[in-house]
C-alpha cells in the first residue's frame, strides 16, 4: 500500500508508515464502535463491584485507553509491564516482567487488558501471577484473539476480535517497537520482517 492511497476513506490522516501494510483488517471506526460494545457490557457486569483494570504494556495502552472510556462503572486503573516478544514476530516464550502493579489488588475485581492473545503465554504467567495477589476475581479482556497460535489453555471473558495467524500491527500493536500509532489494524507486509 502506498503512503496516501489508504482504501479507507474515513482515515484522513496519511502515516508514513502506510506503506508497510498490506491491508487493514479494521478501521479506526471498526475499532471504535468494537470498544464502545465491549466498554458497556463491561460496565454492566462490574456495576457495584470494586474493580481495577490492568493495562498489559505496552501493546494495549491505546485499547485500553479507549476502553475505560467507555466503562461507566467505578473503576480504578493500573499498569502492569510485560513482553514475551523480541524484535521477532514469533513469542520467544520467555516472558519478561519489567513493571509490577502499584495497587494492592487484595479483594479487588481485576480485569486485565490485552493486546492480542497469541500462544497466550503471556497472559498466562500474569494470571498465576496476578492470583497470588488474591483478587476476589480475575478476567481477561483482549482486543484480538489469535486462537490458531495458542499453546495454553487460556480464554478472553471479554474480546473485539478474532485474528487469523497473521502478523497484525496498528493500535498500539508493534513491530520491533514501530507501527504503535497508526489509527487502524493492519497486517504487516512479510518484507517488513522476512
Ligand atoms: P503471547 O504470549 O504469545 O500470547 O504473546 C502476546 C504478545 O505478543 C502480545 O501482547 C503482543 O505484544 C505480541 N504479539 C503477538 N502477536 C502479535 C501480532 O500479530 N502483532 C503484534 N504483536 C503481537
Amino acid at each position: 500500500m502506498e503512503t496516501g492511497v489508504l482504501d479507507n476513506p474515513t482515515n484522513h490522516i496519511c502515516f508514513e508508515a502506510d506503506a508497510s501494510i498490506k491491508s487493514i483488517l479494521y478501521t479506526k471506526e471498526e475499532l471504535d464502535s468494537a470498544v464502545a460494545n465491549l466498554g458497556k457490557k463491561i460496565s454492566n457486569d462490574y456495576k457495584g463491584k470494586e474493580l481495577i483494570v490492568v493495562c498489559v504494556l505496552k501493546g494495549s495502552v491505546i485499547f485500553f485507553s479507549d476502553l475505560i472510556r467507555n466503562i461507566s462503572c467505578d473503576c480504578k486503573i493500573d499498569f502492569i509491564g510485560a513482553s514475551s516478544y523480541g524484535c521477532e514476530t514469533q513469542s520467544s516464550g520467555v516472558i519478561r516482567m519489567y513493571k509490577d502493579l502499584d495497587l494492592d489488588i487484595k479483594d479487588k475485581h481485576v480485569l486485565i487488558v490485552e493486546d492480542i492473545l497469541d500462544t497466550a503465554k503471556t497472559m498466562d504467567y500474569l494470571i498465576h501471577m496476578l492470583k497470588g495477589k488474591k483478587p476476589a476475581g480475575l478476567k481477561i479482556c483482549t482486543l484480538l484473539d489469535k486462537k490458531a497460535r495458542r499453546e495454553v489453555d487460556v480464554s478472553a471473558d471479554y474480546k473485539c476480535f478474532d485474528v487469523a495467524n497473521e502478523f497484525v500491527v496498528g493500535y498500539g500493536l508493534d513491530f520491533n517497537e514501530e507501527y504503535r500509532n497508526l489509527p487502524y489494524i493492519g497486517i504487516l507486509k512479510e518484507e517488513k520482517y522476512n
